[in-house]
């Protein structure tokens, strides 16, 4: 397995206003991200992600610890020489059309004026801003414009791609198509390392995940390994459960919530189920919803961050 990011021990100070006041905001991040995987940079806003990514393309410069991206320490041009970058906001010069604009950054990445018009077309095909390639960009939403810098970061055909919140001003089905895309990049043997605060928008998206909170690392590894797979929780929703069937299922201890005609019953993992739901048919009653729920990403989040006392 080939590692294209090594991240260590990585930090960074900002000194902000008239007081120089030290903003801490990445403290000692430790993180790899190999070849062919998707890799998913998660945390709340603030957390860090976009200053790491930042020392990471060399914008900033890291105050402590040391990154490299295919072998090169950064800051460095080498290390970008292959790296599809979108930024968080990404800026596209107003006086271009989506299709110059894309133009353009295959010629800075090298590419011939004829392989740039080709490679234009067609990532703006793949990133849904064909029908809006050649209006001025000014006139375009956010979500177009974040899918023309899409179209940009793929130009030039990298092995890696670098996106900084590729989700970011798109709706749901913008949402579902860029991480469709992400997949087929994977597919092609691409590596994407992309960051994003919406957790659960990409937990079946990603094959690796670090979390960070206030500039630390607080969930790592493959997510696979990360979420338990067991149920953590089975809801019962049920109809025309009479006083007597309520009252012997809270004899045997479950807590039972009426909502108008229904009635609700929570059981801790999935053992006791089918108990409850024969004694349930034999009572009379109807099964509205059986739900099972496992663990999530956002679970995990909430359980290390409360764990680490505030
Ligand atoms: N240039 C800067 N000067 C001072 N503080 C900054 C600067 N850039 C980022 N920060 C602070 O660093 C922290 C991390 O920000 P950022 O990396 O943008 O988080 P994220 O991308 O995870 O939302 C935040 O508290 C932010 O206010
Ligand atoms: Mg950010």
């Amino acid at each position: 397995m080939t590692t294209l990011v090594q991240v260590e021990n990585l930090s960074k100070t900002f000194r902000q206003g008239f007081f120089m006041r030290r903003v801490e905001a990445l403290k000692g991040v430790t993180f790899r991200v190999d070849q062919g995987e998707i890799f998913g940079f998660l945390g709340p806003n603030g957390a860090g992600k976009t200053t790491t990514i930042k020392m990471l393309t060399g914008l900033i410069r890291a105050t402590s610890g040391r990154a490299t991206v295919f072998g090169h320490e950064v800051p460095s041009p080498a290390a970008m020489r292959d790296v599809g970058f979108l930024p968080e906001n990404p800026y596209v010069y107003p006086y271009l059309t989506p299709r110059e604009f894309v133009e353009m950054c295959g010629r800075l990445s090298g590419l011939s004026a004829k392989g740039a018009r080709a490679r234009a077309e067609t990532c703006l095909g793949r990133t849904g801003v064909l029908y809006a390639a050649d209006r001025p960009v000014r006139r375009l939403s956010k979500g177009m414009l974040q899918r023309t810098g899409l179209a940009a970061a793929l130009v030039a055909d990298p092995q890696m791609l670098l996106l900084d919140e590729p989700m970011s001003g798109l709706d749901p089905v913008g949402r579902k198509e860029v991480r469709d895309l992400i997949l087929e990049e994977r597919a092609n043997g691409r590596t994407i390392f992309f960051s994003t605060h919406i957790l659960s928008d990409v937990e079946t998206l990603c094959d690796r995940v670090v979390i960070l909170r206030r500039g630390e690392v607080v969930v790592s590894g493959a997510m696979r390994e990360l979420l338990r797979g067991d149920v953590r929780r089975t809801d019962i929703s049920l109809a025309g459960v009479d006083d007597n069937l309520e009252a012997s299922l809270r004899a045997r201890g479950l807590t039972t919530k009426r909502t108008g005609d229904h009635m609700h019953i929570e059981i801790e993992g999935d053992a006791h189920v089918s108990d409850v739901l024969r004694s349930v048919l034999d009572g009379g009653a109807r099964v509205v919803e059986v739900a099972t729920r496992r663990e999530t990403l956002e679970d995990l989040f909430m359980r290390r961050a409360i764990a680490e006392g505030d």
